[in-house]
């Protein structure tokens, strides 16, 4: 059986101030997980060493919110995988589509750092997801479908085993906006039957597949009980220690 995965992003918000204050509300409500329900929050970079040190002794762990692909030297401004595991991080998210708006990320570098996080034992979060417009003209199955297999290229049959995927669509994230659980579940199914094709039967079902965009407390419920919806990467409800609590109890209610 899948374990539930709910992971916070906290996109460009908390230094090690705020961050403290926020883990602290956490920990006051939730520091002790049911074994079937993973925790995950995935400050900004600056945040990270506060966040290893709040949570060290608790069953929340810390991800980041990107790699770079190159293991160190003249990349002004840049992470590597070394870094982030010497931080103490386990997993990473990778191709948010806010990185691929705004900061030009492509399926090529992408897929460069799905590649480098696993080089690290990173656990690499894959966000995908479709516009409004593509969602409209009913091309998301396809450009879900290419998303996947550009960002998962030359990822090995064991390899595979430690990818979490992200399906966030985009007209959802921020918005308030969210997939109907139907919605959310159709895709899932979609993503699962790419990773059948992909890596086999076994493989795809032990893959985790994340839903993300407006997940909050009123609507975790319905999303985490589809099938195939294997828990949240939550922005703006993980930023409020309560929310985000009430999301960790529902997924532990489910499973
Ligand atoms: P949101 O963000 O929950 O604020 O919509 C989700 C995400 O972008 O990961």
């Amino acid at each position: 059986m899948r374990k539930l995965l709910i992971a916070g992003n906290w996109k460009m918000n908390c230094g090690p101030y705020d961050a403290a204050e926020l883990l602290e509300g956490l920990i006051s409500q939730k520091s002790e997980v049911d074994e079937n329900v993973d925790v995950l929050v995935c400050p900004p970079f600056v945040s990270i060493g506060m966040a290893v040190k709040y949570l060290y002794d608790t069953d929340i762990q810390v991800g980041a919110q990107n790699i770079h692909f190159e293991e160190n030297g003249a990349y002004t401004g840049e992470i590597s995988g070394s870094m982030l595991a010497e931080s103490g991080c386990n997993y990473v998210i990778v191709g948010h589509s806010e990185r691929r708006q705004y900061f030009g990320e492509t399926d090529e570098t992408v897929n460069k750092r799905v590649k480098k996080s696993l080089e690290h034992k990173l656990a690499p979060i894959v966000c995908v997801g479709e516009s409004l417009d593509q969602r409209k003209s009913d091309t998301h199955h396809e450009v879900v479908e290419n998303q996947i297999k550009a960002a998962l290229e030359h990822v090995s049959n064991s390899e595979i085993l430690d990818v979490v995927i992200a399906y966030e669509p985009i007209w959802a994230i921020g918005t308030g906006e969210t997939a109907s659980p139907e919605q959310a579940q159709e895709m899932h199914k979609h993503i699962r039957n790419i990773l059948t094709n992909l890596y086999g039967d076994e493989a795809a079902e032990a893959i985790n597949i994340l839903y993300g965009g407006s997940m909050k407390p009123a609507n975790a419920r319905d999303l985490l009980d589809q099938k195939d919806v294997d828990g949240g990467l939550i922005g703006g409800a993980s930023l409020d220690a309560e929310s985000f609590s009430e999301i960790i109890n529902i997924a532990e209610d489910l499973v």
